[in-house]
């Protein structure tokens, strides 16, 4: 990667994360230029990073073997199109990051015989602890392909998914798993608040259970349930709080969220797609 240039197209929040962790992992700032249309963006890209940014995005590209597509979903046709002939003569390497953005459209976009691959993270990229499920078609070499890893690793973890589909569960999952996990850290601190713990404390007791559960699970071997069982002491207070939630069938709960938030993913992307 070091001797590769880098352009991002879209230096917002997923923008600004990837460029921190390209610098972190010994990229180095003059191999990464910006597309970036606001002015006010592009002064805080160079002051924080030491980034060359331009609002021109064909010369942007005009020097990258790898291109990060980080504008809003409902823009990337509008950035891609007009590079059209520049890819087809550099045929870098194209990343979109783009929520629900398909790869017909993109490759469209493109043209013929660029390799795209299709990025999906999560939130926690900005804090470089993010979960990115990734997906090329058959077509897209591996060179490319570890490419593209390379870049998202610099944002946390990456797992490839077979079929580009895969990436609708993707966002269901880790895309909008973090609001799922504040979400039950919320209930907790509300849960212990009604339980008379003062609030600043039932918070703080919250989150850093959130954390240090996370914590545990990562470093661990990845079997949740043995790492559920070792709290979980017959007939101890975890057995009773985690009979209520079998009783209130969160099971159940999990898995409907799950498939209403892929379902409404598959929306917004046959949305996109009529663009
Ligand atoms: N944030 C997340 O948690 C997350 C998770 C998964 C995937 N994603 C995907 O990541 C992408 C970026 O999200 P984000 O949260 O980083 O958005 P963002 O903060 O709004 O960043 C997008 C940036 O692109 C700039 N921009 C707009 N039009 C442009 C153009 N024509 N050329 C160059 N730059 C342009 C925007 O400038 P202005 O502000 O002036 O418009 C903004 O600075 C989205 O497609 C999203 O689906 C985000």
């Amino acid at each position: 990667m070091s001797n590769k240039h880098l352009a991002i197209l879209g230096g917002g929040n997923m923008g600004r994360a990837l460029i921190g962790g390209m610098l972190r992992r010994g990229t180095r700032p003059e191999h990464i230029t910006v597309g970036e249309s606001s002015p006010a963006a592009r002064e805080a890209l160079s002051a924080d990073f030491g980034v060359q940014s331009t609002a021109d995005n064909a010369a942007a590209v005009e020097p990258a073997s790898v291109i990060v597509v980080a504008v809003k979903p409902q823009m990337a046709g509008a950035v891609l199109a007009p590079l059209r002939p520049a890819l087809l003569r550099a045929r870098p390497v194209v990343i979109s990051i783009a929520a629900g953005i398909r790869l017909a459209a993109l490759e469209s976009w493109c043209g013929a015989g660029v390799p795209v691959v299709r990025a999906m993270p999560n939130r926690p990229a900005l804090v470089g602890a993010g979960a990115t499920g990734l997906f090329a078609p058959a077509s897209v070499a591996a060179e490319h392909r570890e490419v593209a890893e390379r870049v998202m690793q610099a944002v946390g973890e990456v797992i490839w998914v077979a079929a580009e589909d895969d990436l609708d569960v993707v966002t269901a999952l880790s895309g909008s798993g973090p609001a799922y996990f504040f979400l039950l850290a919320e209930l907790l601190t509300q849960g212990a608040i009604d339980l008379g713990l003062a609030p600043e404390a039932a918070r703080r007791l919250a989150i850093a259970t959130l954390h240090g559960a996370g914590q545990l699970a990562h470093s661990g071997d990845g079997d949740l349930a043995r790492m559920r069982a070792e709290v979980t002491s017959k007939g101890g207070t975890t057995e009773a709080a985690v009979k209520a939630f079998e009783a209130a069938d969160l099971r159940g709960s999990v898995a409907r969220a799950l498939e209403a938030a892929m379902r409404r993913s598959r929306e917004l992307a046959a949305q996109f797609g009529a663009q």
